[in-house]
């Protein structure tokens, strides 16, 4: 018998989950509603923010879970990479409960455990299986060897993926984050409309920053001609935008499949979400034979499941960290 406490602070949700022997009995999420006034994430903010919900929404994990604090056997945290006043607010938690109820710490990789939260629920994809990770903050096609032993095969050189539909949705005047909006626009448009460049990019590396600057010069553009184009030609602009977005991971995917020979294909982080990228993911597993495996939503964006989950992989092998162990705003997988 194994519970897990899983603690999640590393961006703007501050989130608890209880794993019981590999499976998750709660996963409570309290997302931080003040950063959208301000387009974006704010990190002093979202500190203070970590702050006042951590306790709250960790009673409310062990409340949902039916277990007693007593009960837990280990905690796990979030440990890097991601906004480090915000780390440390979860480390600290996670230390303090630690060292009070006399059990081990384990501390997690986000980028990892937004993998492993393929492992919550069936079906699981089987190792070596390649994964696209595309959130906020990154955007790496990884060769997952097992649990914790991660190639990095390609990333980003400059923005990821998330950065692509929070500042595209910026120059089109949406509110942060962008992404989730820009899918629902989407699904109205044309994905025809705008003709927007694919960087060719050597290896499996991904560039973003060119299709922003097109974005940006087209609305540019139009709106000299046309102050209203915007009203009149969302959907429009999200569908070719999104598009693009699509086509450059999934172009890059295929040619990692391709090199590896791994049928096996998961994506994972918060533009996992995107219905798009969900169903042109799909059809093209059909068209090459690959098996894939799309996380359910609530395990796309940052959750503490996928931190419980990672931690009670962890526990069976007994890797634990001290009491001196410090969070790291950039760490390797
Ligand atoms: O994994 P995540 O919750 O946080 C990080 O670790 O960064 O990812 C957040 C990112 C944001 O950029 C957000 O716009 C994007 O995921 N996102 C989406 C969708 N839902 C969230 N992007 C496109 N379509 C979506 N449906
Ligand atoms: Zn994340």
């Amino acid at each position: 018998m194994a519970i897990i406490l899983g603690i999640e602070s590393s961006c703007d949700e501050t989130s608890a989950s209880i794993c019981i022997n590999g499976e998750i009995r709660s996963n409570v999420i309290a997302t931080q509603a003040i950063h959208a006034k301000y387009g974006g994430v704010i990190p002093e903010l979202a500190s203070r923010a970590h702050q006042q919900n951590i306790i709250p929404t960790v009673e409310e994990a062990i409340r949902q879970a039916k277990v007693s604090k007593n009960q837990i056997d280990a905690v796990s945290f979030t440990r890097g990479p991601g906004l480090l006043g915000a780390l440390l607010v979860g480390t600290s938690f996670a230390k303090s409960f630690a060292l009070a109820q006399n059990i081990p710490l384990i501390d997690i990789n986000h980028m990892q455990a937004h993998i492993l939260a393929h492992f919550i629920e069936d079906p699981k994809p089987s190792f070596p299986f390649l994964c696209l990770t595309v959130s906020g903050g990154h955007t790496q096609i990884v060769l997952v060897k097992d649990y914790f032993e991660m190639e990095l095969l390609g990333e980003t050189l400059d923005d990821a993926a998330g950065e692509a539909f929070d500042k595209t949705a910026k120059i089109l005047n949406l509110p942060y984050p962008g992404g989730p909006l820009i899918d629902k626009f989407a699904k109205e448009g044309n994905p025809a409309a705008y003709r927007l460049p694919e960087p060719q990019i050597p290896g499996l590396n991904f560039s973003f920053s060119g299709l922003k600057t097109a974005i940006l010069y087209l609305v540019q553009d139009q709106l000299k001609q046309n102050p209203d184009f915007l009203t009149h030609n969302m959907a429009d602009l999200c569908a070719s935008v999104q598009s693009r977005i699509v086509s450059i991971l999934l172009n890059k995917l295929k040619k990692a499949a391709k090199e590896t020979g791994v049928k096996d294909i998961a994506i994972a982080g918060g533009v996992s979400a995107n219905s798009g990228l969900r169903q042109s993911l799909i059809e093209m597993g059909e068209k090459y034979n690959w098996r894939v495996f799309i996380p359910k939503f609530e395990y796309c964006t940052d959750n503490a499941a996928m931190i419980a989950i990672a931690g009670y992989h962890k526990f069976l092998k007994k890797d634990f960290v001290g009491q001196d162990v410090a969070p790291m705003a950039r760490m390797h997988l």
